[in-house]
């Protein structure tokens, strides 16, 4: 069997979790869309369904396949419902919702449901992508409230730049939602991962953790509050051929990597059509046999080739992790111009297996 692995580990799901929590002021929304940032939506839902306050997903689809696991507990659709007939699904399976658009409260006004919802209701303090403006968000709440079938209404709202700590902008937006939603008396709902463990001082009601759950800063450099983050997810593969070269050798694609000392190199079993990032410098750390280690040469769709010229001891089958506990998710994001984010939600094809239940 191919060898690539990702290995999941639960325990350090729930840490991150309780982190969040702990930083963003009483509830924490674990925010599980895209099949759990590539974690595996029910595995961890199942995971953290005994402490989680309430899941975040993108749409109706994600929701459905948490209650059909059995899940229960708080779902909240990020985005709302794209079409008025979702209704009566996310009526028959008690989901909360975003309402972003006026669309949706004029749906909603035609609405006769026989239980009542709960809405969220996102202000667009300055990010520019889902959300009503700042003049009419009151006269959308009071439509709201004015609805006997919904019973209860949360404000929120969405940063653009938290993971910038120089920025104004987070700053700016938060006076914006201030502004609007102070007087409102409604619990609140502002932060993402960037802003829970980078903004301390905007506890609110509900804070909506996505990528500190699964253990990456979403900072540059290192960070107090991030590095108490344990990672979730390991990838690792193992080395299917050894090639001793001259120097002088070129390797792979393009020969963008040419030997310049006798080399042993080393082609390990996993590639971009995995999820590994296609442009991956020379010199992009890896972990061999659990010591650091490079990447050489082009990453092919199935396999990519590390130097294995200083580590004597490693060979065929030899162990290489390509992000985890070793080599973090973020750091390797940096070094090939992505993000953990895309890296995580890129994984394919890498059989995942769970540790920590
Ligand atoms: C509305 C909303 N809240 C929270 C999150 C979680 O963000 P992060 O993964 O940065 O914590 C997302 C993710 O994109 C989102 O769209």
């Amino acid at each position: 069997m191919r060898p690539a692995r990702a290995l999941i580990d639960l325990a350090a799901l729930r840490h991150n979790y309780r982190l969040a929590r702990e930083l963003g002021g009483r509830k924490a929304l674990a925010v599980i869309k895209a099949d759990a940032y590539g974690h595996g939506a029910v595995r961890c839902a199942r995971a953290l369904q005994d402490e989680a306050d309430g899941f975040g997903v993108a749409c109706i689809e994600e929701a459905l396949e948490l209650r059909e696991a059995g899940i229960r507990g708080p779902i909240l659709l990020l985005e709302g419902f794209f079409e008025a007939d979702e209704l009566a699904l996310i009526e028959a399976h008690d989901l909360c919702f975003v309402v972003q658009a006026q669309w949706q409260i004029d749906a909603l006004e035609r609405a006769r449901p026989a239980r009542a919802y709960t809405v969220w209701l996102k202000l667009d303090s300055g990010m520019h992508r889902l959300g009503l403006d700042a003049s009419v968000y009151r006269s959308s709440l009071h439509r709201l409230q004015a609805m006997p079938h919904v019973r209860e209404v949360v404000a929120m709202t969405h940063f653009a730049r938290a993971d910038e700590l120089d920025s104004a902008r987070t700053r700016e937006q938060l006076a914006v939602f201030r502004q609007t939603c102070d007087e409102l008396e409604l619990p609140c709902s502002l932060s993402n991962s960037p802003a829970l463990l980078g903004w301390p001082g905007m506890a609110a009601e509900w804070g909506r953790p996505g990528l500190m759950l699964y253990g990456a800063t979403p900072f540059t450099g290192a960070h107090p509050v991030a590095d108490r983050l344990r990672p979730v997810m390991t990838v690792s593969s193992k080395v299917i051929a050894v090639r001793e070269l001259a120097a002088g050798e070129p390797i792979g694609y393009g020969a963008r990597f040419v030997t310049s000392r006798p080399s042993r190199i080393g082609v390990v079993a996993i590639g971009y059509a995995d999820g590994y990032p296609q442009f991956a410098p020379n010199g992009t750390p890896v972990a061999i046999d659990g010591q650091p280690g490079e990447l050489v040469a082009r990453v092919s769709m199935d396999m990519l080739t590390v130097d294995l010229t200083d580590h004597p001891g490693a060979g065929l089958g030899s162990h290489v992790e390509l992000w985890g506990d070793q080599v973090r998710a973020s750091h390797l994001a940096s070094r090939a111009a992505t993000s953990a984010y895309r890296l995580f939600c890129g994984l394919k094809r890498v059989p995942r297996s769970y540790i920590g239940d």
